[in-house]
């Protein structure tokens, strides 16, 4: 084939990566949308509002079809379809820096706090061999959250609050770009600064009820709390 079919080959390919990456985006913010009133209604009821909040959420991410179709699928999707692009697209056609925040925030998220944040809060609750003895998902409510913040403070700060962080900067980031690329006719559009101040603007209510779940008497029975400190210390970051 010549060059130029190469390269319109190529072209197309990218195009259709661009729009699997911007289609599943969407089901990403919904998600996050979802997941994140739990922590942020804790400023008006505590940990007990987050844990009611996190049930119903857990109907739209954690069913069979949900957690398949709403959360997992378009997870890989993004992640696969930008860096598949970022493979093929040539050098000339300049890929976005991997050193934009954009960027930075997208692999720090990805290879990260995100692999931590799930085994800890999502596949290790779930090892029925002693001393976890499977944390169901009834168990696994703000009391698990707090019973973390109260044992390893420093850890699950730097986590909450990294995971929370990169995740906002990169999706408020995120759509200025698809706001870009879709409704070019729309004048309006963020400095980079802008978009930094907005998304500080949506971490301040998710960690500052995190801080009042932080500020909360234990409720929970020692033999829980040892349970809930076990799914911890499965992974090596509550270890070292
Ligand atoms: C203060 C911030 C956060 C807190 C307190 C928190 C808490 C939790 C808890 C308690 C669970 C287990 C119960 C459940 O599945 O609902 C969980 C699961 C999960 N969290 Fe978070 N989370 C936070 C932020 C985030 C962020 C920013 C992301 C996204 C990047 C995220 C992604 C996930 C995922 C993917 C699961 C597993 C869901 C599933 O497969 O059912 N979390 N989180
Ligand atoms: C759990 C959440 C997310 C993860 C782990 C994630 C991960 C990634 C990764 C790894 C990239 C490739 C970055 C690069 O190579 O430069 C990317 C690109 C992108 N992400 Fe996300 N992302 C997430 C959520 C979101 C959300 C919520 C939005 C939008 C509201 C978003 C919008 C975008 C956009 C627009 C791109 C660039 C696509 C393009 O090249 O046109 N992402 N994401």
């Amino acid at each position: 084939m010549s060059a130029e079919g190469d390269g319109s080959k190529r072209r197309q390919t990218v195009a259709i990566l661009t729009n699997v990456a911007h289609i599943s985006a969407p089901f990403l913010t919904v998600f996050l949308v979802v997941h994140l009133s739990a922590p942020a209604l804790a400023n008006v009821g505590g940990s007990s509002l987050s844990s009611n909040v996190m049930l119903l959420g857990r109907e739209y991410y954690q069913t069979a079809f949900g957690e398949r179709y709403l959360l997992f699928t378009p997870l890989a999707a993004h992640v696969a379809s930008s860096i598949a692009k970022r493979i093929i697209t040539p050098r000339s056609a300049s890929p976005r820096k991997i050193t934009s925040t954009h960027s930075l925030a997208a692999y720090s998220t990805l290879l990260i706090f995100l692999p931590i944040h799930f085994y800890t809060h999502r596949v290790f609750p779930a090892d029925p061999s002693p001393p976890i003895f499977e944390v169901g998902p009834s168990e696994v409510d703000y009391e698990f959250v707090k019973t973390g913040l109260a044992r390893f403070p420093w850890r699950s700060w730097v986590l909450y609050g990294g995971l929370v962080a990169s995740v906002m900067l990169h999706a408020v980031e995120g759509a200025q770009i698809i706001q870009a690329s879709r409704f070019a006719s729309q004048k309006f559009r963020m400095r980079s600064r802008t978009c930094k101040i907005v998304a500080a603007a949506a971490v301040v209510p998710v960690l500052a009820g995190l801080w009042t779940v932080s500020r909360e008497p234990l409720m929970v029975f020692a033999s829980l709390a040892e349970r809930y400190e076990a799914v911890f210390t499965r992974s090596w970051v509550y270890r070292i």
